[in-house]
């Protein structure tokens, strides 16, 4: 009985999670602009905004290299620095190795709270994929990564757009970059103005600055 009861929610969780990803799809469809449909300038332009969201401490802070160091940027101060308390992600970069990511930072849907406060999101946290690197990265190199299936998690212009959304449904880490928490700098513009640069870049063929 326990046993059915243990399938039963593990199906019904499974169940969440697909809905999301197939919501999460249909609202990216709506996002998509057709290819070919922006101009390279414009999608250059497009790029620039997209770039100062990317290198945004909000963001690079998490998209580290390998040594799995994360950084963080507090209240009332604009540059990057170290995390404190000696954290490391480690190569699992949940921080499984030494102390875990989630003994402070809660996975919680709550709006985060002022700093100093460990923010937290919908999804457990962590350090982005290895391959994934920003932090300390050019605009140009970053933009070279995110248009390169090889270094992005195997997503194309409508898959970055689809990603976004899922995030999104999910009360993940993106949209906790423009609601960190009273005190804490954000990126410029909004999620939506984001989401809608990234749709410009992709139909203008995700052109990068040289
Ligand atoms: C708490 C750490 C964290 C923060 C903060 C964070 N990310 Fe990420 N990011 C991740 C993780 C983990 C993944 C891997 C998820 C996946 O691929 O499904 C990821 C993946 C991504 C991807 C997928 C493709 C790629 O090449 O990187 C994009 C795009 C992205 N993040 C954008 C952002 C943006 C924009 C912000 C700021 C508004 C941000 N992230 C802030 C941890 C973070
Ligand atoms: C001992 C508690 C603790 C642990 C463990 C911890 N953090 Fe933090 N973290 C904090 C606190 C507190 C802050 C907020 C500092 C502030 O804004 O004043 C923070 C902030 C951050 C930020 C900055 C977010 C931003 O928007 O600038 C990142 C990135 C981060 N932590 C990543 C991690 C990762 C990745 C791990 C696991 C490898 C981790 N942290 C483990 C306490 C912790």
């Amino acid at each position: 009985m326990k046993r059915s009861l243990m399938v039963l929610a593990l199906a019904a969780s499974a169940t969440a999670v697909l809905t999301g990803i197939v919501t999460a799809k249909d609202e990216a469809n709506k996002d998509v602009l057709p290819a070919g449909s922006v101009s390279r300038t414009e999608g250059l332009e497009a790029w620039k905004r997209i770039e100062a969201v990317v290198t945004h401490p909000r963001c690079a802070n998490c998209h580290v290299d390998a040594k799995a160091i994360p950084i963080w940027t507090p209240a009332g101060e604009s540059k990057p620095r170290v995390h404190g308390m000696n954290v490391h992600g480690g190569d699992s970069r949940i921080g499984a190795e030494k102390i875990a990511c989630a003994t402070c930072h809660m996975t919680s849907t709550q709006a985060n709270e002022p700093a100093p406060s460990p923010p937290r999101a919908g999804i457990d946290w962590q350090l982005a994929p290895v391959e994934f690197i920003w932090f300390g990265k050019s605009g140009a190199e970053i933009c070279a990564q995110l248009r390169d299936p090889k270094r992005n998690g195997g997503r194309d212009a409508v898959g970055l757009l689809e990603h976004l959304r899922h995030d999104a449904s999910l009360n993940g880490f993106i949209p906790h970059g423009w609601a960190p928490g009273a005190g804490r700098t954000t990126p410029p513009g909004t999620f939506e103005d984001h989401v809608k640069d990234v749709a410009l870049w992709g139909a203008a063929g995700q052109p990068c600055p040289e």
